[in-house]
């Protein structure tokens, strides 16, 4: 990592910005060869997060640029949620995208994002941010959305990359780039997992020692159920209630595991074949788990 002046005296090393301004007065004398590729976070970053960077890094090649956000964005969590106490390891996060071939790292401050005493205009997402995630966290998918939407408009880049275990975010965020016809293309990057099958993610650090050696049940369930649908044609509901009956077997709760249209989301009904996506998510003692697996 390096200041702004060392870094533009040598061109390699990694730069952070905090405020809008500073980024935007950087940019504008960034070459405009090669493709700026962005990758939003809420830092607390592991593999999967390291895993898009790396991609970010291959599309940018060595003429084109990436930039992190890392912004722990309080819109988009609920009254009850773990805002206050969502992981904040920047130290670190900072070194692993150094690592993975990052240029800038945006991390603005709430303040900045969300200046006191300003409206705020926010997305309203529609049909798909109410259902599945959206119906249990209420106004999520707007914040997350709202947030996306204004990361876009500061960082300006050619390609977005988004993980696909977050499946109905890069959904609704792919549904927004379309409907706004905004000059990004999206990459959905695949879920990179713990050896066991769990899908890596900040919140796991929450797991005490046996909720998370029950937690691959979720990846198991999808496994076996995705074999169900390519092998025999299953029944929507009585899959949706095994998939249920197993997650929650292994002492988890199962808020919904189901089959859905991979593009609109939608619940399958009837007679299952591909392509479609199977959806869960299950609390985990006081930990929230979701995962995913599309059948192509
Ligand atoms: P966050 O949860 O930090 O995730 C940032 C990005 O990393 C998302 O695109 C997410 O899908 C991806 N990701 C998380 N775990 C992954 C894994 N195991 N494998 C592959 N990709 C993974 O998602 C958000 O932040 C926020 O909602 C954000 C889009 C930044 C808006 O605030």
């Amino acid at each position: 990592m390096a200041s702004a002046d060392e870094a533009a005296a040598t061109g390699v090393f990694m730069q952070i910005f905090n405020t809008i301004a500073t980024w935007r007065s950087h940019a504008a004398h960034l070459s405009p060869r090669g493709p700026r590729v962005f990758v939003p976070t809420m830092g607390a970053l592991h593999a999967g997060h390291g895993a898009l960077v790396a991609q970010a890094r291959k599309l940018a090649g060595t003429d084109g640029h990436v930039v992190v956000s890392i912004f722990v964005n309080p819109t988009q969590f609920g009254p009850h949620e773990d805002f206050a106490r969502y992981p904040r390891t920047l130290a670190d996060d900072v070194a692993l995208c150094e690592r993975c071939g990052c240029d800038f790292i945006f991390t603005p401050a709430a303040t900045e994002m969300y200046p006191p005493g300003q409206t705020q205009l926010s997305i309203n997402p529609g049909y798909m941010g109410d259902i599945l995630e959206g119906a249990i966290r209420p106004g999520h998918f707007s914040g997350v959305c709202t947030v996306v939407l204004k990361l876009l408009a500061i960082v300006q880049p050619t390609h977005l990359i988004l993980g696909q275990k977050d499946y109905q975010q890069q959904a609704i965020l792919r549904c927004m780039v379309r409907d706004f016809n905004l000059p990004v293309s999206v990459v959905t990057a695949p879920t990179v997992r713990e050896a066991d099958g769990l899908a890596m993610s900040s919140r796991n650090r929450y797991l005490t020692e046996p909720q998370r050696a029950a937690a691959p049940v979720i990846y198991q369930t999808l496994a076996w159920a995705a074999a169900e649908i390519r092998n025999t044609n299953s029944d929507a509901a009585q899959l949706s209630a095994a998939m249920r009956q197993r997650i929650n077997a292994a002492g988890l709760e199962t808020q919904y595991a189901l089959a859905a249209d991979c593009i609109s989301l939608a619940e399958l009904r009837g007679s299952l074949h591909p392509p479609c996506v199977l959806l869960a998510a299950a609390k985990n003692g006081n930990t929230r788990l979701i995962d995913n697996m599309l059948i192509e």
